[in-house]
């Protein structure tokens, strides 16, 4: 695997590839993140890899400065997966000084973590317009467990005209059912125990919705079984799947979403209706 560090490497790196996936990452790699690796070379694309802690998707309170980093681990897990190159651009890399353009996308970004998260896909949206600008893959695969952020991509991309694929990927589950996640790693042992009631609750949701059970009752209930289980839902909401517009009756295609805080960990999760 060859390790690019500046804009340089990489385009000398990349012109010998011929077509390619981006898997965009902020490092922390777990079995999701070479999911998508494995999806791209399935698809008989050369797998590029990205690894860049983007301060700017990040809140003031958040946690920028401690989100889990291992490069060397990363670099290894990387090289199993026969990764062909690793961009691992530097702060002044992505964000030269005089750098002073940001991409907003509308739509699906305006609700859910849009709101929890003010700014957060203003970050998003910038730094892989960056990544497709630098990369210049044939196609870009990202992890489902992170339905939203797919959307917005997407939106990005058929609004700009970016010569790429956005190729969406089914998120990666612990035996439990708890969605793999980077942050994971923060949650307690009692706590990681108790976790996977989030993808049981919403199992749970998407089987009433389907039996016919009114969408705010069931969306009641499953905020009253999160916090039984101790969590606190910043939201659960049926959505459409790819305008993330609320749903008050089951139309499709349709995807249910949650995000709770539990302990000091935010856990997301998403699962389609139907
Ligand atoms: O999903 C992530 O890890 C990040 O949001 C991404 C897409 C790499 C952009 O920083």
């Amino acid at each position: 695997m060859i390790i690019a560090r500046t804009y340089e490497e990489l385009a000398v790196a990349r012109a010998a590839l011929g077509s390619t996936a981006l898997v965009a990452t902020m490092g922390a790699l777990h079995p999701g993140h070479i999911a998508l690796v494995d999806a791209a070379k399935r698809a008989g694309l050369t797998p590029v890899a990205s690894i860049f802690v983007n301060p700017t998707q990040f809140g003031p309170k958040e946690d920028f400065s401690r989100y889990p980093r291992d490069e060397e681990g990363d670099i290894a897990k990387l090289r199993k997966a026969e990764c062909a190159l690793l961009w691992l651009p530097s702060m002044d890399e992505m964000y030269p000084s005089g750098n002073t353009t940001t991409v907003h996308v509308g739509g699906p970004s305006q609700h859910w973590e849009g709101t929890q998260r003010p700014g957060h896909f203003n970050g998003v949206a910038t730094v892989v317009a960056k990544l497709l600008g630098q990369v210049k893959p044939d196609a870009a695969f990202f992890g489902e467990k992170d339905w939203q952020q797919v959307q917005v991509v997407r939106r990005m991309v058929a609004d700009l005209h970016l010569p790429v694929r956005i190729i969406s990927v089914p998120t990666v589950r612990e035996e439990d059912g708890l969605a793999m996640s980077s942050r994971n790693r923060y949650l307690t042992p009692q706590e990681r125990q108790a976790a996977p009631k989030l993808f049981a609750a919403l199992k749970h949701a998407v089987q009433h919705l389907l039996a016919g059970k009114e969408p705010a009752a069931t969306l009641h209930n499953t905020r009253h079984e999160l916090a039984a289980a101790g969590m606190v839902p910043d939201y659960v909401a049926l959505v459409h799947a790819e305008t993330l517009e609320p749903l008050n009756v089951l139309a499709h295609p349709a995807r249910l979403l949650a995000a709770v805080r539990f302990g000091h960990v935010r856990l997301l999760d998403n699962l389609p209706v139907g």
